[in-house]
């Protein structure tokens, strides 16, 4: 029994690896700053691509126009939805997935933490997004590409759609 329920641990955890990471979350403090970073204001339309329980999405909310956080993990969506709920956020929204299959093109502002392997991947569809869109990447930087700003103590790095 306990090495079925050990087994079934596992697995979810490599579930969201598999997918493009496992689940960490952001800190208040570097949540703080990615918002600063990015100068989310209520004109802006901000994705968490990989939200986990939806801490950055509710934090997004109380600056922007709508914040949506997309996950793949169905118990990371299930207590992120709840925690949305609570924060009374009427403009957060989390949506269940894939985000390499989701249409994310109303962005004004993309916020990730992800690795390093799945942040190069996303480069492809970041770069179809609107010239100007902002992005904001927790630790991993996207090979190539130059960042306009960069907290390295926090390791946060900014990044614009030309
Ligand atoms: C490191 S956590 C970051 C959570 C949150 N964004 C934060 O900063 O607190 C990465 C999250 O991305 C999710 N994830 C990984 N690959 C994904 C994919 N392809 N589509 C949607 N969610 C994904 C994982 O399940 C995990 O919850």
């Amino acid at each position: 029994m306990f090495l079925t329920l050990f087994l079934i641990f596992l697995l979810w955890l490599a579930y969201s690896y598999f997918f493009g990471a496992e689940y960490f979350p952001t800190g208040k403090r570097k949540i703080k700053k990615m918002l600063e970073l990015a100068r989310v204001s209520r004109k802006d339309v901000v994705y968490d691509l990989g939200c986990g329980t939806g801490s950055l999405v509710i934090a997004a909310a109380r600056k922007c126009k709508q914040a949506i956080g997309i996950e793949i993990d169905p118990l990371r969506y299930l207590i992120a939805k709840i925690n949305v709920f609570f924060s009374r956020q009427k403009n957060a929204k989390i949506i269940w997935g894939n985000f390499f299959k989701k249409d994310i093109g109303n962005a004004t502002v993309i916020l990730i933490f992800l690795r390093g392997k799945s942040t190069n991947m996303l480069k492809k569809k970041l770069r179809k997004l609107k010239k100007g869109t902002r992005i904001v990447s927790h630790y991993w930087k996207f090979s190539g590409w130059k960042s306009i700003k960069e907290d390295k103590k926090l390791t946060l790095y900014f990044y614009k759609i030309k």
